[in-house]
This record gives structure tokens, sequence and C-alpha cells, in this order.
């Protein structure tokens, strides 16, 4: 039996504004195995960044139950809650968020630094990591010299290296041109077939179609689409 590392049971997720409740996700359901490749896809406005900050422990459901690699999230203080987002996901963000002022190889180098893993260790699983998403020659160039498509590459890098649990990516190809956007789906399929688990947030059915099973979201609802694999 596959195993579970993801379990969202009925959450709920309210806004009260002024005095108004405006419930965002209306008791959502959601099972992820190990080594499965969702794409959850939905128009703007759907709730697809809520339930991406929610799966990425960034925020908490108003209600239900919550459980991510055996790792109950209600009731854990802000502390325990980034422990737990800094072990098991690698996040992906449409922009890339690098910091413009490093090289690629220091990019990826940064959360093994917040590890504390030593220096040595860092350079050789950076470049490792670098390597594996096509870019072994293009470890000293920074962002601005780099295309869009290496950046997001870089990015990849830097949320895979120190091996989380699942790479949690909210609109990845939002900010590249078709080609590129294309690029990278292929790397994401290449990383589902060595074994990584990945959740892709995105509004455009093309992207979408490349993950292995498509999970709707509208109106705070969760359809499940069916496997294509
Ligand atoms: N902090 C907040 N307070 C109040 N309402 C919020 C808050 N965050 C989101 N919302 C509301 O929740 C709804 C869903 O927002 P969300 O950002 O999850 O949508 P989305 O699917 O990511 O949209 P997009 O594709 O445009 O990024 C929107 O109606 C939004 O106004
Ligand atoms: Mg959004």
């Amino acid at each position: 039996m596959s195993e579970q590392i993801l379990k969202m049971e009925h959450i709920v997720k309210s806004y009260l504004m002024g005095e108004e409740v405006q419930t965002v996700l209306e008791g959502v359901d959601l099972s992820i195995n190990k080594g499965e490749f969702v794409s959850i896809l939905g128009p703007s406005g759907s709730g697809k960044s809520t339930l991406m900050n929610i799966i990425g422990c960034l925020d908490v459901p108003t209600e239900g139950k919550y459980t991510l690699s055996g790792h109950e999230v209600e009731g854990l203080d802000e502390a325990e809650l980034a422990y737990i987002r800094n072990k098991e996901i690698g996040f992906i963000f449409q922009q890339f968020q690098l910091l413009p002022r490093l090289s690629a190889l220091d990019n990826v180098e940064l959360p093994l630094i917040y590890a504390g893993i030593p220096e040595k260790e860092r350079k050789i699983k950076a470049a490792d990591m670098l390597t594996r998403v096509g870019l072994e020659d293009k470890m000293k160039n920074r962002p601005n010299q780099l295309s869009g498509g290496q950046q997001q590459r870089v990015a990849i890098a830097r949320a895979m290296v120190t091996e989380p649990t699942i790479l949690l990516a909210d609109e990845p190809t939002g900010a590249l041109d078709q080609k590129m956007g294309q690029q990278i789906m292929t790397l994401f399929r290449q990383l589902h077939e060595e074994g990584k688990t990945i959740v892709m947030i995105t509004h455009d059915l093309n992207i979408a179609q490349k993950a292995s099973r498509i999970v709707r979201i509208l109106d705070g609802k969760l359809i499940e689409e069916g496997s294509y694999v």
C-alpha cells in the first residue's frame, strides 16, 4: 500500500471581513500519497493560494484536521509550524524568489546554511542539485545572468536540496513563456519519475495536465478529476 503523506479532513478556512465571515474553503478533503504528482486547478479567487498556505503550514485551517507526514498540525504554535515547514516542504514560487546578489550555487546552498550543514557538504549537495536540474555549467551565474526558465530551475534545486517530503509549487510556470514553461513541466515529470512527491497549483489546464492527477477547486470545494498517468 502507498504511504499517505498528506491528509486533509473537512478543512474549512474563513476570514472575518469587518462583521462578515467569508468562507474560502468549504470542507475540503484531500489525501496525497508519497510519489504522487498532483495539480490543483482552479480559476482566480477559487482558494488555491489559501489551500497552498495550509498545505505548506504557512497558515492554519479554521476547522478540520490536517496531517502532514504524521504531524497533526492543529494547535501547533508558530515555531512548531516553522519546524515542520522547513523539514517537510520545498516551496517553488511563480516569481522564483532568488536572492539577486548570490550565484546559483549560493542560492541553492542557503537552506543548508540555515539547516546547519557544514560548508564542504553544502557545496557538494548544492552542486549535485544544480546538476540534476541541468545547470551544471551555470553555477556561478547570478539570477540576472540566467533566463527565466533557468532561474526557476535554480529555485527548484533550492527547494529540493534539503530533501523535503513534498515539493509545493504555486503557479511555477506563471512567469515563463510557453516553451520555458513546458521545459519546467518536463523537469517536474522527470522528478516525479524519480519518486518525488509534487503538488502544483495552477489556473492553466495545459500545465495541470502534465501532472498524473488533477484536483479541481471551485468555490472552495474540491472535485477529483481522475487519473491521467
Ligand atoms: N487574508 C484574507 N482575508 C480575507 N479574504 C481573503 C484573504 N486571503 C484570501 N481571501 C479571499 O479568499 C478568496 C480566495 O483567495 P485565494 O488567494 O486563495 O485565491 P486564488 O485561487 O489563489 O486566486 P489567484 O489565482 O488569483 O491567485 C478570495 O475571494 C480572496 O479575496
Ligand atoms: Mg493565488
